[in-house]
């Protein structure tokens, strides 16, 4: 009975731990939305409508609440990892770090409009 109950206990430990964002680069901290909010205002907002609503100041650039209709946000990862390049010159390459990484792309999930 001791070793059920334990068992049992360990269990509950894990859930309550585990975190809701599976796919975290920097090292199971959890991210920051705040912070992820900052990052795209600071670095892509000039171009990108970063918001709940509103339009991209350079017209190409897709708004970041759509980004989730082409693909899966996370997938972002690896091109935020290695410096976004796309084929468009008015595109910077923006490397991010793996926090900073975990807390943009939380926050991107949170403003995805479907
Ligand atoms: C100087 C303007 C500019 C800045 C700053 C900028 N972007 Fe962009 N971005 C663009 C343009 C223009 C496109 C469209 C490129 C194309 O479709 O050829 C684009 C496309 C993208 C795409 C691809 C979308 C798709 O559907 O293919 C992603 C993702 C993206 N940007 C993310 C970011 C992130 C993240 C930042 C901030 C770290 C950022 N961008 C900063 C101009 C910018």
């Amino acid at each position: 009975m001791k070793i059920i109950l334990g068992t049992l206990f360990a269990g509950i430990l894990v859930a309550a731990t585990a975190t809701p964002f599976p796919a975290l680069a920097g090292g199971g901290v959890p991210p920051d939305l705040e912070a992820g909010q900052t990052l795209a205002e600071s670095r892509c907002a000039h171009c990108h409508a970063v918001g709940r609503d509103g339009k991209s100041p350079v017209a190409a650039a897709p708004a970041f609440r759509h980004l989730g209709r082409k693909w899966p946000v996370e997938n972002l990862a690896e091109a935020l990892a290695e410096g976004i390049v796309v084929g468009h010159p008015a595109m910077p390459a923006i490397a991010f770090s793996p926090t900073e990484i975990d807390d943009f792309l939380a926050w991107l999930q949170v403003i995805q409009e479907q």
